[in-house]
């Protein structure tokens, strides 16, 4: 198993350029099942779960190649409608092809995802959704069996905000017969960078970015062409790294409105920011102060963002508070941390962290993406060397971690 090595204590300065979002890519790729023309898609990232989507989606008959530096995905010749245990369970965004199956063939059979090391991550928003939408569905021998005539369009409400599974039931509802209202709705810009995709096809969408989403259903989609949105988690990351380090970095090709809480965030531990054009530039002098963190949909403050402040905040001046209400087993990283030497209780969902002027390297072991991300920035600021084991969460997430570190200075390498 691939592992991580860090030598601490080097302020990362220097400019990075931000990669396409994992979180649109994944839905924007399973649009391309919607249609039996191309869709070809720019800035995708060289990620290991864009990998598997592809690995999925070819499985099911698409056929995908590359034009210059776009890649392309033709769902002319779709064939086998199963998404297999195997894949789902290293990636549960597999359940996204389940929405487009259905409403282009009329049927899907998707393996239920099972447990996460994060929570127990039902999927019964998404059935239920479908099911409002006139689909019969079974639970058969692990898998989600769907089938329907054609899907009509339905108001549905959704009891808990469900990024993937507002995405789901958009790309159903383009397909459906009839007007689908999706209350309750994720706001989340990746929901928008998908609608924005599907409109391109032909789609018929509104309020897309609000609570409210409205789907008028079309008999056909076409091919279109799609830049995926730069990835505000991989941004975000960059900065808290920076801001802990004590260092001064630039992003480019990413996007401040996306990143509104997180920069407020940032601002208030003391960093400086400025924002030019799709630029954003951070510069944290002294040690960062501590700053309290409450996860909640968006525009709130994210929950892929959560591990990474913990680390911030486990060498910041003061104590902080970090409630996780999204995920209910969101902590993992916190033994990991105390084996650094941080100083944090927790409590159900609730963090407090005592920042503590020094965190000592030592041998951690990843338990989930962002968690790993959390342990990256906790050895980039530990004194002498961090070992990260498992680093294969990392890889899932983000495109060529330890290069982009190393251009920024970090003193990195991956140990095979
Ligand atoms: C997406 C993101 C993930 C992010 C999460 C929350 C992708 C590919 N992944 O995951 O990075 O951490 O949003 O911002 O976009 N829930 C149910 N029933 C359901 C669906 C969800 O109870 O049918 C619960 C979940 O257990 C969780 C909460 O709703 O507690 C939010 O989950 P959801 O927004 O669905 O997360 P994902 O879409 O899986």
């Amino acid at each position: 198993m691939q592992k991580l090595a860090i030598q601490g204590g080097i302020p990362l300065r220097g400019e990075v350029r931000i990669s396409g979002a994992k979180n649109a890519a994944l839905p924007i790729m399973c649009a391309g099942l919607l249609t039996a023309e191309t869709l070809r898609l720019s800035n995708l990232p060289d990620l290991h779960d864009v990998g598997t989507m592809r690995k999925l989606l070819q499985q099911m008959g698409v056929a995908a190649g590359y034009a210059s530096n776009e890649i392309t995905f033709n769902g002319g010749n779709v064939a086998n409608w199963e998404a297999p245990y195997d894949m789902v369970k290293t990636m549960r965004a597999a359940i996204l092809v389940l929405g487009p199956l259905v409403a282009r063939f009329g049927e899907a059979r998707v393996s239920l995802p099972g447990g996460c090391a994060i929570g127990s991550r039902p999927v019964d928003l998404h059935i239920k959704g479908l099911q409002a939408m006139g689909a019969d569905i079974r639970i058969e021998h692990g898998y989600i069996h769907a089938k329907a005539r054609r899907l009509k369009g339905a108001r549905i409400f959704f009891d808990i905000v469900s990024v993937t599974g507002t995405e789901n039931l958009m790309m159903a509802g383009a397909l459906a017969d009839g007007v689908t209202v999706l209350e309750n709705a994720a706001r989340e810009p990746e929901v928008v960078d998908l609608a924005n995709c599907l409109r391109a096809m032909g789609a018929k969408i509104s309020g897309d970015g609000t609570d409210t989403v409205t789907i008028t259903g079309v008999e056909k989609l076409n091919g279109a062409t799609h830049r995926i949105m730069p990835d505000r988690i991989e941004s975000g990351t960059f900065l808290v790294a920076a801001a802990a380090t004590g260092g001064s970095i630039t992003l480019r090709e990413t996007r401040a409105d996306i990143l509104e809480t997180v920069l407020e965030k940032l601002t208030e531990a003391g960093a400086q920011i400025k924002v030019a054009g799709d630029t954003i530039h951070l510069e944290m002098k002294g040690r960062p102060k501590a700053v309290n963190v409450r996860t909640a949909p968006h525009p709130a403050f994210p929950t892929d963002m959560q591990a990474q402040f913990m680390a911030l905040n486990c060498i910041a001046a003061g104590s902080a508070m970090v409630v996780e209400t999204i995920f209910e087993n969101r902590f993992m990283h916190v033994q990991e941390l105390r084996r650094l030497g941080a100083q944090i209780d927790v409590e159900g969902n609730t963090s407090v962290v005592r920042g503590v002027e020094h965190l000592e390297g030592a041998t951690v072991m990843a338990t989930d993406l962002r968690a790993s991300a959390c342990l990256v920035i906790a050895g980039l600021v530990a004194q002498g060397e961090t070992v990260i084991d498992r680093i294969y969460h990392l890889d899932r997430g983000y495109e060529h971690i330890e290069a982009k570190l190393e251009k920024l200075g970090a003193n990195i390498r991956r140990l095979k």
